[in-house]
């Protein structure tokens, strides 16, 4: 069983304490630097039939380290581990004892083949291969294994020490046993595993080739600046400009030329990228004049490329919406995942631009089902069941989890559809991955509410459609915290039912060295649920001090802690169920919460803090306290965060944030 999210399975290995890589060139490094910043105490073997390519190798290692204590990564101590137990060999003998091997050497058939009998010659059965390729189909690289279901590619993006996203490569032989613990390995070590089926170039592939080979057959009509230029409103680089600087002309020859081979003339690679090495482009950002008929031809063709190979992973189910969402944006580097842009531009446009591909690209394909029926999908969050409940997992690894009015209503939409079911007797709630649980409120979405009160407050509303509805609820909902909680994050947990955290995890109320404050019911709810820590959630509220998961065990926001991811599932579930037919609508009624002392608006960080924001929050607690029913105590919430939303605190704050330096509340009041 794969679950969606790979941190629900309970994998019967351990971390693997000893790796090979084979294969010294680009990305072999690079993987072999992930797993050695990642897994502590993991020793790796880096193997290679030529000792430079093995000293440069061991040398980046050194430098990427180097690097990262430099600019406050890593520790020294972390960097030391990271060359520490590091071998560099071209003696395959050495590796018997691995627990995992990662073939990452050229994209050649033959030489993969011959790289894996040796192998096999001498790991053991149970040593997990797996290959890193771009394009060749597990069944054909592992047709000659002798144990094949121990086997499959694990498919890295560049730069693969940084670049989150892998996809790990579902076949037939393969055991899902294997897959399930490479997901979860990957989700464990800070990597977000996409599954897709073994087709030629697999999932995220078939779109970034595709898209630079119809960027190629365009250049008839376009120079390769001008269509750099014109895809700029979907991407990051230009196609002409990656392929650049990843040197990817004969990758395309290659990956193309397999999937015409397969599927059809239609994918053959442009005959231009035999005959050019450097494409004349510019860098992203600088400005190209171009045509506007011409590049309207460009726009409509890279959109209709796009829509074509989205809706054909779909269609085949190569793989999921979300994967692809998320895979587009976080590995190639688009600005919005394809099915948005789909959203964005609507039916009649869509299909007008397909009609167009079609006709001048004969063959590739076209959407099979009406458009509306790739939308219907959820972005942000992750479903399963564990018997009788249903686990929510948040899925936005680029922002640890920060949530917005869309994943709010996500989950929303979840516990609607389960809600009625007599199968279902509650919810767990928690986030991907081992950091966080989610980092606040996505404050990428605050710059626009600045100085417009009602609408920050109404937006404030419309992210606590979820929590309102919870507070009216009868089946638990048991917040697993698998890390930080902050802000609004920490908001969701409080309105549950239920509060179950890893040992590490931590809350905290960050809002005030934001210059706002927290709008979702945190100057509210804590006060009525836990009057006896009104003193602590003073103390969060107004110096945005951190509480421990410990500590919050003990003052009894928290039921229960666990050791580990597996653990903390197993507790949120204990609590679901115990919690079952026991759930009352949360208590209405007013508090009285002792006065606030006098402070120096200073942060437990040290942080110099707004004065007039503490005010604020002092206010807010002290009405919504005295307000005489809980919609009436949010209401209050509500309206002091639009307060904060037009000071100039605020403005500071958040830019301050976007900017990555420390706000200077001393001008601001
Ligand atoms: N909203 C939007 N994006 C967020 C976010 C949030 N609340 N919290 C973190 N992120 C993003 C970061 O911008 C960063 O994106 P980038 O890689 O594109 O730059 C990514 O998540 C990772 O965060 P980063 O800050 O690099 O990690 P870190 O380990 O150095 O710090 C935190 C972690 C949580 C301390 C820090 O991210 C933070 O202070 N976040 C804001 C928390 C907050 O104030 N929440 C309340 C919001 S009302």
């Amino acid at each position: 069983m794969r679950f969606a999210n790979p941190l629900l399975h309970k994998p019967a290995r351990t971390l693997p304490k000893t790796a090979a890589i084979i294969g010294a060139g680009t990305i072999g490094p690079d993987i072999g630097y992930y797993l050695k910043s990642a897994i502590p105490g993991l020793t790796l073997y880096l193997v290679d039939v030529a000792q430079p390519a093995l000293d440069r190798a061991v040398q980046r290692f050194r430098d990427y380290a180097r690097k990262a204590v430099e600019r406050g990564k890593m520790s020294a101590a972390e960097a030391e581990q990271v060359t520490t137990n590091l071998h560099a060999t071209l003696d395959y003998d050495a590796i018997s004892h691995a627990d995992w091997v990662i073939e990452a050497a050229t994209e050649d058939i033959a030489l993969k083949r011959r790289i894996f009998a040796r192998l096999e010659s001498v790991v053991s059965p149970e040593t997990i291969i797996t290959s890193n390729t771009s394009s060749l189909p597990a069944a054909r690289i592992f047709s000659e294994l002798r144990h094949k279901k121990r086997a499959t590619v694990t498919h890295f993006f560049a730069p693969a020490w940084r670049n989150p996203i892998v996809e790990v490569v579902r076949w037939d032989a393969a055991d899902p046993a294997i897959l399930a613990y490479l997901d979860w390995v990957f989700c464990t070590t800070g990597k977000v595993p996409l599954a897709t089926d073994d087709v030629p170039c697999f999932m995220l592939d078939r779109i970034f080739d595709n898209w630079c080979n119809e960027a190629a057959h365009l250049l008839g009509r376009a120079t390769a600046a001008e269509v750099d230029s014109v895809s700029a409103e979907f991407v990051h680089a230009g196609p002409f400009f990656v392929l650049n600087l990843a040197h990817g002309n004969p990758i395309i020859i290659e990956t193309n030329t397999l999937q015409a081979d397969e599927e059809g003339e239609h994918y053959r690679p442009a005959p231009i990228f035999r005959s050019v090495d450097t494409w004349r482009t510019v860098a992203p950002g600088k400005p190209v004049t171009v045509d506007q008929a011409v590049a309207a031809d460009v726009r409509d063709r890279l959109l209709g490329i796009l829509i074509s190979q989205s809706g054909d992973i779909l269609d085949r189910a190569i793989g999921a919406a979300a994967d692809l969402e998320l895979g587009c944006r976080l590995a190639l580097g688009f600005k919005t995942g394809p099915l948005d842009i789909m959203r964005k531009l609507g039916d009649a446009e869509v299909t007008r631009i397909v009609e167009r591909l079609v006709r001048e690209r004969p063959g590739l394909p076209a959407p099979r089902k009406p458009l509306g029926e790739y939308q219907q999908f959820h972005r942000y969050v992750l479903v399963d069941r564990l018997d009788d409940v249903v686990v929510v997992t948040l899925r936005r690894p680029e922002a640890l989890n920060a949530m917005h009015d869309q994943l709010t209503d996500e989950i929303l939409d979840v516990i609607r559809t389960f809600e009625a079911s007599s199968e279902i007797a509650g919810f767990v709630i928690t986030g991907y991955g081992t950091r966080a649980f989610s980092a606040g409120a996505d404050i990428g979405r605050f710059p626009q509410m600045l100085g417009d009160a009602a609408a920050a407050a109404q937006y404030a509303r419309d992210c606590s459609r979820l929590l309102v509805h919870i507070d009216a609820m009868r089946k638990p909902v048991v917040a697993a915290l698998n890390g930080m909680a902050l802000g609004g994050g920490l908001e969701l947990a409080l309105r549950c039912h239920g509060i179950v955290a890893v040992r590490q995890a931590w809350l905290q109320l960050p809002e005030i060295m934001l210059g706002i404050v927290p709008g979702l019911g945190a100057m509210v709810v804590p006060y009525r649920r836990w009057p006896a820590a009104a003193s602590v959630f003073h103390a969060m509220l107004r110096r945005a001090q951190r509480l421990k998961a410990e500590a919050a065990r003990d003052l009894g926001i928290i039921d229960a802690l666990a050791d580990d991811y597996a653990g903390l599932i197993e507790a949120a579930v204990v609590r679901v169920r115990a919690l079952a037919g026991k759930v009352q609508p949360a208590n209405g009624a007013a508090v009285s919460v002792a006065a606030f002392d006098t402070i120096e608006p200073v942060a437990a960080t040290g942080q110099r803090l707004s004065v007039e924001v503490m005010r604020i929050v002092e206010n807010a607690v002290r009405d919504a306290a005295a307000a005489p029913t809980l919609n009436d105590a949010l209401e209050v919430g509500y309206g002091a965060f639009g307060v904060s939303a037009c000071t100039a605190a605020a403005r500071e704050g958040i830019s301050a944030f976007q900017e990555r330096r420390t706000p200077d509340f001393t001008k601001t009041g």
